[in-house]
This record gives structure tokens, sequence and C-alpha cells, in this order.
């Protein structure tokens, strides 16, 4: 029998401030209704002017150093499409701030909202050689699009962390997944650009196409039939995104799938916004923290990052989940975030990017465990 590899632990962070949603509808003149019901989202988080990737990819992971000690961990996979860096990665400023062994392996990873699920993969891989090690994956990002564009609600800001060992005490990870790679200009950010390019109508075509081909190529590889799948987590950029992958894995396999199968999983990222890598695996949490009858049961995961690259894969809940559950604790990260007016979230958005030309200092302006801490000699400085 093969060894049972998958996710230990998982944990939750995100940015310090929050704007409703309603807010940003009156200050443009839409209807609420439009983002609430239309996109399914009701806040997003917006990072203060001393936070990023890598203090909200560190926050997320500390509970869970905390939780399992640090001595196993071998390697560190930051997953995020908002670097901070083009040649160092934002794993080696997490591996410094969470005081990981200096016997370790640190490596950022990229392709849209996808990469978080690559190195997952990666991680599988490493701990079956090696199952008395185990790797920390951190998926962390900011999405941030232009103001006064149709994209602007679908922002939002957040970071996943977990850990994959063997004999998981969460989710073991099945080895049959569909994998599907396109070429499409749907969404991408070029490097002079602090906000993303995107064509969204063409991104939610681009998503639901590559649902579709990576369930063929899951099923063509042995993967099980979908009456075997009893939950679904579907990548959310806004969580009604998540209604039309539901929606078009039912057409596209001939079922009927009703919403139950997937609804808990959109409570985190309906507060969060668009997490990017991390918003997949914020919707496992959310299952893990809301839905009571998941023991034993098989999770369909659908992965999507534009551009693009899909990957469907299933997961299997262990009987115990329910003793690991981080309600209190996202709960306090949700809750904790201070709310900001539309002018001050405008002006942070504006902020966003700091030039490395000159020496900087930025103040700490928020609660998080980690603050980013401005330029120095051209290099980016964080404090514990
Ligand atoms: P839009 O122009 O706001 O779209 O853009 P819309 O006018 O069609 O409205 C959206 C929905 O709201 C529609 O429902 C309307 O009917 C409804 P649908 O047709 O979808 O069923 N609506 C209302 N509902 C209730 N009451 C009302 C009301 N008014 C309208 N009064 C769009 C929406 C998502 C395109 C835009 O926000 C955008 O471009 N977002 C960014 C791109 C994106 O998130 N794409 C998703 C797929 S790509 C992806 O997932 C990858 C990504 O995460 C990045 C990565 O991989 O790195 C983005």
């Amino acid at each position: 029998m093969s060894m049972r590899i998958g996710i230990h632990d998982l944990s939750l962070a995100t940015a310090g401030y929050v704007l409703d949603l309603n807010d940003l509808a009156a200050a443009t003149g839409v209807d609420p209704d439009k983002f609430r019901i239309g996109l399914g989202q009701d806040q997003m988080s917006v990072p203060g002017l001393d936070e990023d990737i890598v203090t909200m990819g560190a926050a997320a992971a500390l509970p869970i150093l905390e939780r399992h000690g640090r001595d196993s961990i071998r390697t560190l996979m930051f997953a995020t499409e908002s670097g901070i860096d083009q040649s160092k990665s934002a794993a080696v400023f997490a591996h410094a701030l969470l005081g990981l062994p200096d016997t370790c392996r640190a490596v950022e990873l990229k392709q849209a909202c996808y990469a978080a699920t690559a190195a997952m993969q990666a991680a599988l891989g490493i701990v079956a050689r090696n199952p008395e090690e185990t790797v920390l994956v951190i998926a962390s990002d900011i999405a941030r699009y232009e103001v006064d564009t149709a994209a602007e609600p679908t922002q939002g800001a957040g970071a996943v962390a977990f850990l994959i060992a063997a004999d998981p005490a969460l989710v073991e990870i099945e080895p049959i997944v569909g994998v599907h790679t396109a070429d499409v200009s749907d969404f991408w950010r070029p490097n002079d650009s602090a906000t993303a390019v995107v064509d969204g109508k063409l991104s939610i075509d681009a998503y639901l196409d590559g649902l579709t081909a990576a369930w063929d190529d899951f099923r063509a590889r042995g993967g099980v039939d979908i009456a075997e799948i009893e939950r679904f987590c579907h990548h959310q950029p806004f969580t009604r995104m998540a209604a039309k992958a539901h929606r078009r894995m039912a057409e596209h396999t001939g079922t009927e799938l009703g919403v139950e199968l997937y609804e808990t999983s959109t409570v985190y990222n309906r507060r969060m916004g668009n997490s990017y890598t991390a918003s997949l695996y914020a919707g496992l949490a959310a299952l893990l923290d809301f839905d009571d009858d998941l023991a034993g049961r098989r999770i369909g995961f659908v992965s999507y990052g534009s551009g693009s690259v899909t990957e469907i894969f299933t997961g299997v809940v262990s009987a115990e989940y329910r003793e690991f559950r981080r309600q209190a604790e996202t709960a306090a990260r949700l809750d904790g975030r201070v709310p900001v007016s539309v002018e001050r979230y405008r002006a942070l958005h504006s902020g966003g990017a700091v030039s490395s030309a000159a020496d900087v200092e930025i103040p700490v302006e928020t609660d998080g465990p980690f603050h980013f801490t401005g330029i120095r000699h051209r290099a980016r400085q964080y404090r514990a």
C-alpha cells in the first residue's frame, strides 16, 4: 500500500485593512447588489503600506510553526504572482522572518493563481522520497487592478500556508490529476506595471475551458467518476466564479451537482477578495472550518491560473479533521482588519508600489506580526 501524504495543517492570514464593497458601490455609482450577488463579494482586504506578500505569507505560516515546530521543514516553497523582486525569492525573506533552520531550501514559484498547486505537487514528491521531512508551502498575493474598472471590486489580498507531510491530519492528496496548459492572453502583469492587465470575459471563458480540458485529462488518467466526488473547491477570483465553474462541471459531466457541494468554500473568499494563489486554499480552509460532515469525504479541487494552467486533483478528508479547526484563529484575523474609506483605500492603492531608487522608511501601521519597513541600499527591509 502506498503511503498517505497530504495537508497536515493549514492557516490563513490577510491584510490589515478592509473595504466594504457597499462603500465602493456607492462611490462608483453601482448597484451594491452587482457586487454582493453578481460577483458574490462582500468585502476586500486592503494591505497597509507596511504589508506585502512576505508579511502576509509569514503571518499565515507562523501558527503552523508554533504547532509543529521547525525542525522537520527542509523546504519552503513560496507561490505568488505579486513578486517583490525579480531575482531573490520571497521565500528567503519569509524563511528569515520565520526563523526556519538554515538547513532548508527556499524558492518562489509563479504561474498566476495556479502556482501553489504546482508547489503542493512538488512537495508531495519530496515527502514521498523522504517521509520524515515536511514541506512548508506559502501562497500569498495582492490582487490589484486599475481603479474605476470592472475588475476593481474583484481585488483583495491574502495568504494561506500549509504543511505537506506523511500521514496528514487534514487531507490526503490523491495521486491522479488532470492538467491542461493553453497560451491565452486573458490576464497578466507586465514587469513595468503594478496592476494586472485583464480581459474579464475572456478570462472567465479561459477558466471554464481549462476546467473541461483538465477534467477530460483527469478521467483519461483513471481519475474517479464525478459521482465519487462529494465536495468541490473551485478557484475563486470572486465567489460567483465558483458557481460558474460548478455549473460547467455539472454540464460537462452530465450530472446534477447541488450548490451545497461547494457553497461553504466561499465563506472566507467573500470577505477577503481575490488572493490569487491563496484563493483555492482559502476555499479549503472554509470547508474544513464550517462543513461538519467532511470526514472520509473526497473533495475535488479546480486550480486555475490565467495565462493559463489548470489542474484538477482530489483529496480525502481525515476522520479527525474537526479536532484541527481554525475558525477562531481565522475569525480573529478577518474581524481584526481595520475598515477604511474608499478615499483611504485609493490612497493605499497608489502607494503600494515603492521605488527602490532611494532609501525610504515605512512606519508600522498595521497589527500583524511582521512588517515591511522600507528600502535600504536598494534592498527591502522587514521586521518581526
Ligand atoms: P463586469 O463588467 O462587472 O461584468 O465584469 P457584468 O456586467 O457581466 O456583471 C457581473 C455579474 O453581475 C453578471 O452576472 C451580472 O448579471 C450581474 P453573470 O452574467 O455573471 O451571471 N449583475 C447583477 N446582479 C445582481 N444585481 C445587480 C446586478 N448587476 C449586474 N444589480 C468581471 C465582471 C468578473 C469580468 C470583472 O470584474 C473582471 O474583469 N474581474 C477580473 C478578472 C477575473 O476575476 N476573472 C475571473 C476568471 S480568470 C481567473 O480566475 C484568474 C485570476 O484569478 C488571475 C490569475 O490567475 O492570476 C483573475
